[in-house]
């Protein structure tokens, strides 16, 4: 059960961006267990509130927003409504994301780049720009979802390559402006984690399943994630336990990328 005054976000106001599914979804179970306040941003609002009763289920609260996080309009909307209802900011997961076309970059239309594009980096950027903002001199702490593909290259995946390698350029660049906004902002880079995302719409792509092979094999804590895993170190990243870390990339991803 999440209790406001202990856990390790007792009493903060923590934003989770996809919370209606994956790793948002479980980010925003555990958020809420450990004591903070969950205000869910998703553009799908059944998923979102399906995450919201699960919270409840669990004997806490969660706000939800329906929410596309490539609109800016609807961002600094949302974050206006966060503090108009509990007053403060104190963290954010910026987690939304869709998957790559599976395409080569031969046969990528512009179209598909710019789909991914909107939501994977400009939707990070434009929600850290209202956080940030809202959150100005009071110590927060900004968390973003990149991927073991923020770090290396894969075959069929450019578009979702470039953006999480633009993820990790973006936490690196905000990271240096804490000095101005008070801020911290460091990245999780997840390997292969098993939700939705994968099960559901990766894993029966001939594209996708060719690399899945060689993935395997270098995750070499011998299995997949679990959108627990990841969760976990983002709590820990947006909690006052990791006040010195500040532009760090943190893999999530049982040793994908160490070799
Ligand atoms: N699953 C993996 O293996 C893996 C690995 C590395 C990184 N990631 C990253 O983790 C994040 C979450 O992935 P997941 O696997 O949980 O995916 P998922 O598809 O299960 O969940 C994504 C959620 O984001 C929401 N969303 C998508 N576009 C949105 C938008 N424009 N505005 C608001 N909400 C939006 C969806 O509605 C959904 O609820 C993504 O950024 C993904 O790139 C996933």
């Amino acid at each position: 059960m999440g209790d406001a005054n202990r856990g390790l976000l007792a009493g903060k106001v923590v934003i989770v961006t996809g919370a209606g599914s994956g790793i948002g979804r479980a980010a925003a179970r555990l958020f809420a267990a450990e004591g903070a306040k969950v205000c869910q941003f998703d553009r799908d609002r059944d998923a979102n509130e399906a995450t919201a009763a699960l919270i409840t289920g669990d004997g806490a609260r969660a706000d939800c927003h329906t929410v596309d996080v490539g609109n800016e309009a609807a961002v600094a909307g949302a974050v206006d409504a966060v503090i108009a209802r509990h007053g403060r900011l104190n963290g954010a997961f910026n987690n939304a994301g869709v998957e790559m076309a599976n395409k080569l970059v031969t046969d990528l239309s512009a179209e598909e780049w710019h789909r991914l594009m909107d939501v994977n980096l400009t939707g990070v950027f434009l929600c850290m720009k209202y956080q940030t903002r809202a959150m100005a001199g009071t110590g927060g702490a900004i968390v973003n979802n990149s991927s073991g593909d923020g770090f290396i290259g894969q075959p069929y995946a450019a578009d979702y390559v470039a953006s999480k390698h633009g993820v990790v350029g973006l936490t690196r660049a905000a990271a240096c402006e804490a000095r101005h906004t008070g801020v911290r902002v460091n990245a999780v880079l997840p390997g292969l984690i098993l939700t939705p995302m994968v099960e559901e719409r990766l894993i029966g792509n001939p594209a996708f399943e060719q690399q899945m092979a060689p993935m395997a094999e270098r995750h070499s804590i011998g299995r997949y994630g679990k959108p627990e895993d990841v969760a976990e170190a983002a709590c820990w990243l947006l909690s006052d336990r990791s006040a010195f870390i500040n532009g760090s990339m943190l893999t999530v991803d049982g040793g994908y990328t160490a070799r």
